[in-house]
C-alpha cells in the first residue's frame, strides 16, 4: 500500500470484511491491515485499499476475495486447546453416548483452523475406544470446516513442524498418533480418516451439513459482531440434536441462545447441553 490508509478506504474495507466473513475489524487496526494485505496488493498491482474494495465488491474476482479473507483470519490454535473440552468429551460425553448406544455420532469442528481441534477430538475417540473396546459404534464422523481455503489445505495435509507439534500435545499421544517424516510430524491415517474437511463460511447457510451430536465452535465468535454471533448460534442450535452438546471458547458465551441449553459444569470446564 503506497501511503497511509485514508479513513474512507479503511471504513469501506471494514464494511466489506464484515459482510464477507463476519469479522469485525477494530478502528485502529491499520497496521494489521497493511501488514496482511501488502503482498496481495502488490501481486494484483493495486495501489490503495479503496481500490481493492471496489474490485472485491464487483464480485468478479473470487480468488482475490478468498485471498483477502484468508489473509485477514486469525488461525491461532493448538492441540487440546484449554484441555477441558477434551476431558469432558472423554469422561462424560462419550461414556453417555456409549450407554445410550448412540450411533452414528456426528461431531462438527466449526472453525477448525489448521486441524488441531478435529484431530485432537479424533485422538480422544481413539483413546476412549482403546480403553473401552466396543463401547462406541464404529460410525463416528467428525466434520471440520473453516472459511479459509489455505488453512484448510494445511489441515488436510495433517503435517506439522516441531513448533506446532510442541503446542499442547502429550508425549504419549505424540508417539502414538504421529509418524515422523523428516522434520515434520504426520497424523496417522486412522485418526485422519475419521475427519472430513469442508469449506464453510459460518455467515452463510450450513443446513446441508446435517445435524450433530456435538459442535465445537471455539474461539471464532469473538471476531464477530453481537448480531452475527447470535444469528450463527441460533442456526447452530437447529443443527444440534436434542440432548446434543455445544462447546464454546473459554471467553465466549451463548448470549440469548443460552435459553436453548442447560449449562453443565465438569471440573473447571463447561459444556452447553441442548434442552429436549
Ligand atoms: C482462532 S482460530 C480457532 C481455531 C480452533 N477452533 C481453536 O479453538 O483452536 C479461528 C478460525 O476461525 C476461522 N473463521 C473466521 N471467520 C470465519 C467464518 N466466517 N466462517 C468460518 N470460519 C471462520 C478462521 O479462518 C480461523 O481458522
Amino acid at each position: 500500500m503506497s501511503n497511509a490508509i485514508k479513513p474512507a478506504d479503511y471504513s469501506a474495507f471494514q464494511r466489506y470484511l464484515e459482510h464477507a466473513s463476519g469479522i469485525v475489524l477494530g478502528d485502529n487496526k491499520h497496521y494489521l491491515v497493511t501488514s496482511r494485505l501488502n503482498r496481495i496488493l502488490k501481486e494484483h498491482k493495486i495501489d490503495r485499499l479503496g481500490e481493492l474494495v471496489k474490485v472485491l465488491e464487483t464480485g468478479r474476482n473470487r480468488n482475490l476475495q478468498t485471498e483477502v479473507v484468508d489473509a485477514m483470519t486469525t488461525n491461532e490454535t493448538s492441540w487440546f486447546r484449554d484441555s477441558h473440552p477434551y476431558r469432558i468429551l472423554q469422561e462424560a460425553l462419550l461414556p453417555d453416548f456409549s450407554k445410550a448406544r448412540r450411533t452414528p455420532i456426528r461431531i462438527w469442528s466449526a472453525a477448525c483452523s489448521s486441524g488441531q481441534e478435529p484431530y485432537s477430538i479424533s485422538m480422544v475417540i481413539d483413546d476412549f475406544q482403546r480403553k473401552n473396546p466396543g463401547a462406541l459404534g464404529s460410525n463416528i464422523q467428525i466434520i471440520a470446516t473453516d472459511i479459509s481455503s489455505s488453512i484448510l489445505a494445511k489441515a488436510k495435509a495433517a503435517r506439522y513442524d516441531n513448533i506446532a507439534i510442541g503446542r499442547g500435545l502429550a508425549e504419549d499421544f505424540k508417539s502414538r498418533y504421529f509418524r515422523k517424516d523428516g522434520d515434520q510430524w504426520e497424523v496417522i491415517e486412522p485418526i485422519r480418516n475419521r475427519v472430513q474437511f469442508r469449506q464453510i463460511n459460518l455467515m452463510q447457510s450450513y443446513a446441508l451439513l446435517g445435524r450433530f451430536d456435538i459442535i465445537f465452535c471455539r474461539n471464532v465468535l469473538i471476531y464477530f459482531s453481537g448480531e452475527a454471533k447470535q444469528d450463527i448460534l441460533e442456526r447452530m442450535t437447529s443443527a444440534i440434536n436434542q440432548c446434543g452438546y455445544l462447546f464454546l471458547g473459554g471467553s465466549e458465551s451463548p448470549g440469548n441462545a443460552g435459553r436453548h441449553y442447560d449449562m453443565e459444569r465438569h471440573g473447571g470446564g463447561m459444556v452447553y447441553k441442548r434442552k429436549s
